[in-house]
Order: C-alpha cells, then structure tokens, then sequence
C-alpha cells in the first residue's frame, strides 16, 4: 500500500501553490529594498519547502536563518508548551526581520516567537504564513503575508508533517481520519 492511500483529498493543489508562492513573493518583493537586506527566519521544520520556493521568487539581496520551535507532540493537538529548540546564530537588534511560517493555528507559537524576537530589537518584525486557520486563533497574530485561510482541518505536504511523515506531499492534502486515528 503506497502512503499516497493516506489522503482523504487534496485541499490545494500544487499548481495552485506554486502560483500562490510566487504572488507572494511578489508583495515582498514591494516592502523591501536591497538596503534593507532582510533576514528571513525560517521556522522548522514546517516552512523549509515553502522558504526554498518563496526565495527563489525574492528579488533582493537577504539573508536566511532557521530556528526550530517545539509547539506539537507527535499528534494533531497542541501541547501549548513552546520551545526554542534551535535558535537563530546571530543577534538581530536593528535587522529587518521576516518570519516565514508554514501554519498560523491557535496562534500560541506565533504569539511566542513574535514576542520573543521582539525582545532582541529588531528594525521591523513581519510575519509571512503560508496557511492560517483563523476559526482557530486563540490569539491575535498580526499577519502581513498570508498564502490562504483554510478550513479548521488538520493538513499535511508541502512541508507540513503529521508524526513527521508526509512533508514530501507536493500538494496540501487532508489525511483520512483513520490515519490520524493510528498515531501514537
Ligand atoms: P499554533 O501554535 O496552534 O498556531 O500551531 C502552530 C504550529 O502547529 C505550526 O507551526 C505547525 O507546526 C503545527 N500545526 C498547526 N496546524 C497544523 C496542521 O493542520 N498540520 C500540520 N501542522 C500543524
Ligand atoms: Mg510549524
């Protein structure tokens, strides 16, 4: 049985997010200059795909940095604990910052990270998600570049894992339920 069984449907088809990335990509491409030289932080594991496509569209010069953050246990609800795992290598006081996300949900990890990062000084701080799920926010995340509003259903590919597995989906799929059902 080939993992590709696991989906129940396809929610957006890779066409659609390729063309969706490279809009995207296109308003960014209006609020920074090269002198801004923006660090884009990616956070892990979710946005690592969405990152890799999204530059490849960016016109001006930055700079990536990764920070893994720990928000979900191996299921589908959120622990609420947030953890920095790995943090970014250098300081950004005065830096024009750019966080590029894979999903906004309740908004807890945003709220951490845009809280911590505000901490640290930066020049300005943006948020850039590639999915949201607003019927879900518990908090109110500022957003200055959102992909799409899904639907409040749990979503895998493109970067997005359920258990770890199914990052490598080209397309933002919906897994059957007694998938999800299965996890440890
Ligand atoms: P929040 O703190 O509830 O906003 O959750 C944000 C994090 O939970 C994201 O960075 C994802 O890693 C994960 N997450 C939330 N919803 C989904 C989903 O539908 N599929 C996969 N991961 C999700
Ligand atoms: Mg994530």
């Amino acid at each position: 049985m080939c993992f590709l069984d696991d989906v129940a449907k396809v929610l957006i088809p890779e066409d659609v997010l390729r063309a969706r990335v490279r809009d995207l990509a296109g308003q960014i491409n209006q609020t920074y200059t090269q002198e801004d030289f923006p660090l884009l932080v990616c956070i892990l594991k979710g946005a690592f795909v969405f990152l890799a496509d999204l530059i490849r569209h960016l016109n001006f010069r930055h700079e990536v940095d990764f920070m893994v953050i720990s928000s979900y246990g191996s299921g589908t609800v959120s622990s609420g604990v947030v953890r920095i795992l790995l943090d970014l290598e250098r300081s950004i006081e005065g830096r024009h910052v750019l966080i590029v996300e894979d999903i906004i949900d309740t908004g807890r990890t945003m709220s951490y990270i845009i809280r911590n990062l505000q901490t640290r000084h930066p020049a300005s701080l943006r948020v850039c998600t590639l999915l949201s799920k607003p019927s879900r926010r518990e908090i109110e995340i500022p957003l200055d570049f959102v992909g799409f509003e899904i639907p409040d259903e749990f979503v895998v590919g493109y970067g997005l894992d359920f258990a770890e597995a199914y990052r490598n989906l080209p397309f933002i799929g919906v897994l059957k339920p007694e998938v999800i059902g299965m996890a440890p």
